[in-house]
């Protein structure tokens, strides 16, 4: 039987992203295609969303709801994969600019609840086959907590056959909402508790999806072990063992077409494991875009990367007077929080030709950094996956991570293991950072060992056909789970 997959999610790349997520939402959807499955994707209508897809004809005028007076489900297509696309154009709480979540201030926009409780109603409609009778899903995929109402939706429409799953890439953020808007939603009232939405006297869409789905992923096996403990769990901890064996890792994958650097078009060279002269250009081409010095043998650093406390950047700011000061140079690109922004500017103020800083989001430009670097840092607090470490292992440039999360499933230590593909550390201190840095500053002096470790670094297995299997085996798990 082909399964029929419905994704829902907030963000999908290039249409909108602001993180790995949106990345996530593109390429797995079609692997599953590709691995025969019959899969679709929901979004909010979003300005560029509905810019961009194409084909779009309305299925149902859904009329007034969640505060919107004209609320209408389109069909059309997606730019690239052509996989079907329900938008729901509601103009009167998606047609805004701004991010999805936040204002251009970085305020949540006060709406949020009935932005995001209409996404998961509308997939509930979906999956209850009164939206769309000529497509009923088997499976509905929420991802974040962004899409997590559809899941308390389902469950309780007790007719609904569809199962759905829940994924969560990232629990620190869990769409708390005020108590009093509960009317909004339209459940039970039952649901008001501890034992539902409730989360210390907030409204939490989060635990929606966390206690509601069938099955609930996360997308590394190591996280989802270190969100059962209060130190990952952001208070939920608790609600996640409850779920016990419902609840597994799934590791991401990365799109290994858009990162090829055998193809790649935004980098000055192309290279592949077998002619490696390439990247060696590359690096020369970054070191004189950014103002480097150009020196072929220091050990070029690069971090692309949300400037958050989540990433840890902090410890790179804090190692890197003496890091320099020890020949390494630093490439890095990010936007975020306005301290980090600042301290980072500052940082490329003080070292002139060693360290290069671009506020702001660029597409192409980190795949050249990507590209030019030697080593990426990834020096996260928590990392659910982290997509960029796994970039940098495509493209031979081996990452320099904390091991935590993803990072701890992606990276192999090069001092560790002989098929080491890059430089793990625990301690959350610029210190444990900067002896992780030492150590490829080490490595990297000697040629043919830095070589070795490119080429196993470029074999490493990255791509979605093993996530989408095993994305594809829950599914069977889920739907059983929602029969018994
Ligand atoms: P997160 O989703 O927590 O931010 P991930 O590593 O999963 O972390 O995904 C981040 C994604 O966003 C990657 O595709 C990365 O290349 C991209 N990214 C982050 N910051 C920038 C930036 N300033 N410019 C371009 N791409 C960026
Ligand atoms: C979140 C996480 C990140 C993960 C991404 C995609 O943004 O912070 O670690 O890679 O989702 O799953």
């Amino acid at each position: 039987m082909t399964m029929r997959v419905l994704h829902v999610a907030a963000e999908v790349f290039p249409l909108v992203k602001t993180g790995g997520l949106a990345d996530v939402v593109a390429a797995l959807p079609a692997a599953q295609a590709e691995q025969g499955a019959d899969v679709r994707l929901l979004l909010p209508g979003l300005p560029p969303v509905l810019e961009a897809v194409q084909g779009a004809r309305t299925i149902i005028d859904i009329g007034a709801c969640f505060g919107a007076l004209r609320v209408r489900l389109l069909l059309a297509r997606m730019p690239g994969t052509g996989l079907p696309v329900y938008v729901v154009d509601a103009p009167y709480l998606y047609r805004r600019g701004g991010s999805p979540y936040q204002d251009s201030q970085g305020e949540e926009w006060p709406d949020n609840l009935q932005r995001f409780a209409l996404l998961g109603w509308v997939a509930a409609h979906l999956a209850a086959e009164d939206a769309d009778p000529q497509w009923v899903p088997d499976i509905v995929h929420a991802h974040d907590w962004h899409a997590a109402m559809a899941c308390a939706f389902m469950a309780e429409h007790t007719p609904t056959a569809a199962a759905s799953v829940f994924t969560v890439h990232n629990l620190a953020f869990q769409g708390l909402f005020a108590m009093h808007d509960w009317a909004m939603l339209g459940l039970a009232s039952r649901l008001m508790s501890p034992a539902g939405l409730e989360f210390h006297g907030q409204l939490s869409f989060m635990k929606a999806g966390l206690k509601f789905a069938d099955r609930v992923t996360t997308v590394s096996p190591t996280y989802a072990r270190e969100i059962t403990t209060h130190e990952f769990g952001c208070g939920l901890d608790g609600v996640i063992r409850g779920r016990g064996a419902d609840v597994c890792g799934i590791l991401n994958g990365i799109d290994c077409e858009i990162w090829n650097p055998a193809t790649d078009a935004a980098i000055a060279a192309r290279y592949d494991a077998e002619r490696l002269a390439g990247k060696a250009q590359c690096k020369r081409a970054l070191q004189a875009e950014l103002g480097l010095d150009t020196e072929a043998g220091a050990l070029v650093l690069a971090v692309v990367s949300r400037l958050t406390a989540q990433k840890g950047l902090d410890l790179v700011l804090a190692a890197l007077p003496e890091l320099v000061r020890q020949g390494v140079q630093f490439a890095v690109q990010g936007t975020g929080e306005p301290a980090l922004e600042a301290a980072f500017r500052m940082a490329q103020q003080a070292h002139p030709g060693r360290v290069h800083v671009h506020i702001g989001y660029d597409e192409a430009r980190a795949h050249r950094l990507v590209a030019g670097a030697d080593v990426i840092a990834v020096p996260s607090r928590f990392e659910p996956c982290g997509l960029t470490q796994m970039y940098g292992l495509r493209y031979g440039t081996l990452p320099v991570v904390r091991r935590v999360g993803g990072l701890a499933d992606t990276v192999i230590d090069l001092d560790a293991q002989p098929d080491g593909t890059g430089f793990c550390f625990d301690a959350a201190t610029p210190l444990a950072l900067a002896q992780a840095v030492q150590r490829a500053v080490r490595r990297h002096a000697d040629e043919p060992a830095w070589r070795a470790a490119m080429v196993r670094a470029m074999a490493a297995p990255l791509s979605w056909a093993q996530p989408a299997r095993a994305y594809q085996a829950l599914y069977g798990r889920a739907l059983a789970a929602r029969r018994a």
